[in-house]
């Protein structure tokens, strides 16, 4: 049973670990659901390998999701045995014969996505030529204006997508076509950006029966980040400028769905000067700092659930495996007196942290606890500088 926690400050002064540990914030993964569900004019599906953790995914489904992007047939079998009311949507454009098959006759999965004819024949073949397919095409679009652009391995280019389009129409029940802009995405016109390539195929092609956004949207790491609703509202406008009004929309968002429901916290086993030497990393639950970068809002607490009251300085982060690679180059912005014993909350975590850890090196992956506090983003991080400032001025 999964441990609960009433704040990451009792968390930490009762839960007595060296290993790091994963707090997740079911009741905020359940109303960003709910916010985005109610801000999106279409299909919200969860883009699963964002975080596939069972207390996560019950949240989301409290909150209202229905629809998942599951890209590995071990995704669906997940999702399938989790929720059996749950629509499984296979968007990823290269699947096995084996996938595929199971899939469509074990898990009633009937939307699949490709971005090639042989994808195309082997979907038709696989399923003996099902005429209950939901078929889309993958777009290839600038990543422009994403942290982590997807350019360079899936999509098709715009001047092929009218042919497999209409190849698709020979044997989908619908046809749809789907592009990512990347992940991470900053910029809400890279959206405009990518419906206008969907403008562009379907002059070509007259009105498909679906377009599949995508996901991209950003986590709120600096805090600037455009929220989904400037994104929804820039998507909005480019439906309607592009001739795409009235075709039905879904999007697949992973990261701004989740981030802001789970913390990692991280033990400090080591301090050299500017540098911490962390119980957690970049094989760990910490890959984002090193591809994000320094972006995320980080505390430090006391292993007795103080707060430090002294000034910030900036480190750098190193994980604790023997690879150089599991460094995480700052500003990490903590206090000066930070030291051996310390814990670190990364707030924003709940994307691509516990989804991508590995136990390389033999660290332990840590454990996975509630915590019923707010999420701790930069709004919070602000708030407890100011009064842990306004202590120590009392003090002073
Ligand atoms: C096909 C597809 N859909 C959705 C997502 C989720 O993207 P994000 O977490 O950036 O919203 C990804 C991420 O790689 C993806 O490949």
């Amino acid at each position: 049973m999964t441990t609960s926690y009433g704040s990451a400050e009792a968390l930490l002064t009762h839960h007595l670990s060296s290993h790091p540990i994963v707090g997740v914030r079911p009741h905020v993964v359940e109303r960003t659901a709910r916010r985005m569900i109610a801000a999106f004019p279409g299909d919200v599906l969860y883009a699963v390998k964002c975080n596939d953790a069972d207390p996560v995914l019950d949240a989301l489904w409290k909150g209202g999701i229905r629809h998942f992007d599951t890209a590995s047939i071990g995704e669906v079998r997940q999702i399938r045995r989790r929720f059996p009311g749950a629509i499984c949507h296979f968007m990823h454009p290269v699947k096995s014969p084996e996938a595929i098959a199971e899939a469509y006759f074990e898990h009633g999965v009937r939307s699949f996505v490709l971005d090639h004819e042989e994808e195309l024949a082997k979907i038709v073949q696989v399923t003996g030529r099902a005429k209950d397919l939901d078929l889309f095409v993958r777009l290839a679009v600038p990543g422009e204006g994403a942290v982590l652009t997807l350019t360079g391995k899936f999509g098709c280019e715009v001047h092929e997508a009218p042919a497999l389009v209409r190849a698709c129409r020979a044997f989908g029940r619908s046809v749809g076509i789907t592009f990512h802009v990347g992940s991470q995405c900053l910029d809400p016109t890279a959206f405009r950006r990518a419906l206008g390539l969907c403008g562009q195929v379907v002059r070509e092609t007259g009105p498909v029966d679906m377009i599949d956004v995508g996901g991209g949207f950003p986590g709120r790491y600096v805090g600037d980040e455009p929220a989904f609703e400037h994104f929804v509202a820039a998507i909005k406008k480019a439906v309607a400028d592009y001739g795409l009004s009235g075709t039905p929309l879904q999007c697949e968002p992973g990261r701004a769905l989740v981030a802001d429901g789970a913390s990692v916290f991280a033990r400090v086993e080591l301090r050299r000067g500017a540098s911490l030497y962390l119980n957690d990393g970049v094989y760990g639950n910490l890959a984002e700092l090193k591809w994000i970068g320094p972006q995320f809002p980080l505390r430090a607490i006391r292993a007795d659930g103080q707060r430090s009251e002294a000034p910030l300085m900036s480190y750098d982060l190193f994980g604790p495996t023997c690879d150089s690679i599991d460094s995480m180059p700052g500003p990490h912005w903590l206090p000066s007196d930070m030291d051996e014993g310390d814990w670190v909350e990364v707030g924003q975590m709940g994307a691509y942290s516990n989804a991508l850890r590995t136990r390389f090196n033999g660290f332990e992956t840590g454990t996975v606890v509630f915590l019923h506090d707010e999420a701790f983003d930069r709004v919070r991080l602000q708030e407890s500088r100011s009064e842990a400032t306004f202590v120590y001025a009392q003090a002073a």
